[in-house]
């Protein structure tokens, strides 16, 4: 069994270690991969974006089962190009993978689905979406793509009205109208599904940490750290969740004849009145991926496979180690706003002991790892409570250094004060 990997990140170095520990031992090949997958997987220079030289790489290699880890790919469509091709993949189609590239196209999904979501409206005008507010906080969502910038929760009517006309007049992120959506209070946590067309079969329950600093401070970021099971979201509440939030979506995407297969990430508020989705993505988010498959004991492989058949789900358990797991995210200098690239990284070779430490940002530069991006490193530890996952998280850490190295501190630190 030949499987090829796409994508380059922390996540995907992950699940290339969950994909290698599977009893069928497949060869592994990634696109592009980075340093520490190829320890795992040989890896071709193809990009994630460019879908007709990942297909031909596929067939070239004689790839059996394509793993698709980001939502570029996805969305541009590689899932079906390989289907064209006669090659299995894990990931939804074009049509089903517009749930993560459209907010207002999520939104529709959701109200017809029946899924408790906050109140929106869409608008195509500044003057439509300043009378669509009925009150603040209020979050402002521009419905393309932006780069994780474009979600702005307004505190006052003048900073509405910027934004406004930032997102329609001034065309900061080009064409494209806002979701003018009711502000939610309460936890977040994510919610992964895995889904074959059919059914939704909940994963473990994780929560990221997107702010830059501590204490949810600072500028939010593609994620700082993560933690997995979330106290209070053990199997039985996940699956009544996932009852609410993926199932529906899954039958409603099936009524429309663009079946949902792959991952079905739910972006949650836990809010007094339950739970609310804030957005759906098409793919393993990153960095709760790191945290939530190193508890995986199943075949990571047989069900990404099986999610890729029609209904190939069915009867299928995942099996949890019952540990508490805790990743961290080691971002370089200047990150979020102006990552600095090329900084020397130490104490990777030999890796610290006791943890899983997964590249993200990586490259090698004559031999020596550098830094080559926004977030560097992800280091992962399990426990027996969510305390000894954080030291052993922490004490892991700190052997890797590199100059301007960020790091939260407080990553699980309410799980561990809530369980102790
Ligand atoms: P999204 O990309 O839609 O998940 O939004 C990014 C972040 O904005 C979320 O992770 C939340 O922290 C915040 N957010 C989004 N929608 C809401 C909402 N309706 N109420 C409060 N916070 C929100
Ligand atoms: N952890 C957030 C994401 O993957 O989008």
């Amino acid at each position: 069994m030949k499987v090829l990997l796409v994508g380059s990140g922390g996540r995907e170095h992950a699940i290339a270690a969950a994909l290698a520990r599977s009893p069928q031992a497949p060869e592994l090949i990634c696109a592009p991969g980075n340093p520490g997958i190829a320890a795992l997987a040989q890896c071709f220079e193809v990009s994630v974006d460019d879908v007709p030289g990942l297909v031909a790489l596929a067939q070239e290699e004689g790839a059996d089962f394509v793993v698709v880890g980001p939502e570029a790919p996805l969305v541009a469509g590689l899932v079906d190009a390989l289907a064209g091709a006669g090659i299995a993949a894990f990931g939804p189609s074009a049509d089903a993978a517009r749930l993560e590239g459209s907010k207002a196209h999520a939104k529709e999904v959701m109200d017809a689905a029946g899924v408790p979501t906050g109140a929106w409206e869409k608008v195509s005008d500044v003057e439509a979406g300043m009378a669509a507010i009925t009150g603040y906080p209020v979050v402002l969502k521009f419905d393309g793509l932006a780069a994780g910038k474009g979600v702005v929760i307004a505190q006052d009517e003048a900073t509405a009205r910027e934004t406004l006309e930032a997102f329609l007049v001034e065309r900061r992120f080009g064409e494209g109208e806002v979701v003018v959506e009711e502000f939610l209070e309460g936890e977040e946590l994510s919610l992964l599904a895995l889904c074959d067309g059919v059914r939704a079969v909940p994963m473990a329950s994780a929560q990221d940490y997107k702010r830059i600093f501590d204490n949810d401070e600072g500028p939010n970021t593609g994620g700082m750290g993560s933690y997995s099971p979330v106290p209070g979201a053990g199997a039985e509440e996940v699956a009544g969740i996932s009852a609410l939030v993926h199932q529906p979506i899954v039958d409603e995407l099936a009524r429309r004849g663009t079946p949902f297969h792959g991952v079905l990430y739910a972006g949650l508020m836990m809010t007094p009145d339950g739970p609310r989705v804030l957005e759906y993505n098409a793919r393993f988010g990153d960095p709760e991926t790191q945290a939530v498959l190193p508890r995986l004991r199943s075949d990571l492989l047989d069900l990404l496979q099986r999610a890729a058949e029609p209904g190939g789900l069915e009867g299928a358990e995942l099996e949890w180690d019952p540990s508490y797991a805790v990743t961290l995210v080691l971002a370089s200098a200047g990150y979020p706003e102006d990552p600095r690239l090329g900084d020397q990284i130490s104490g990777l070779d030999p890796a610290p002991e006791g943890v899983e430490v997964t590249y993200a940002g990586v490259k090698s530069e004559n031999g020596v790892p550098v830094t080559s991006g926004g977030r560097v490193l992800n280091v992962t530890a399990l426990g027996n409570s969510a305390g000894t996952a954080r030291a052993a998280a922490y004490a892991g850490a700190e052997q890797i250094k590199f100059e301007g190295r960020q790091m939260r501190s407080d990553i699980a630190l309410r799980a561990q004060e809530r369980t102790e």
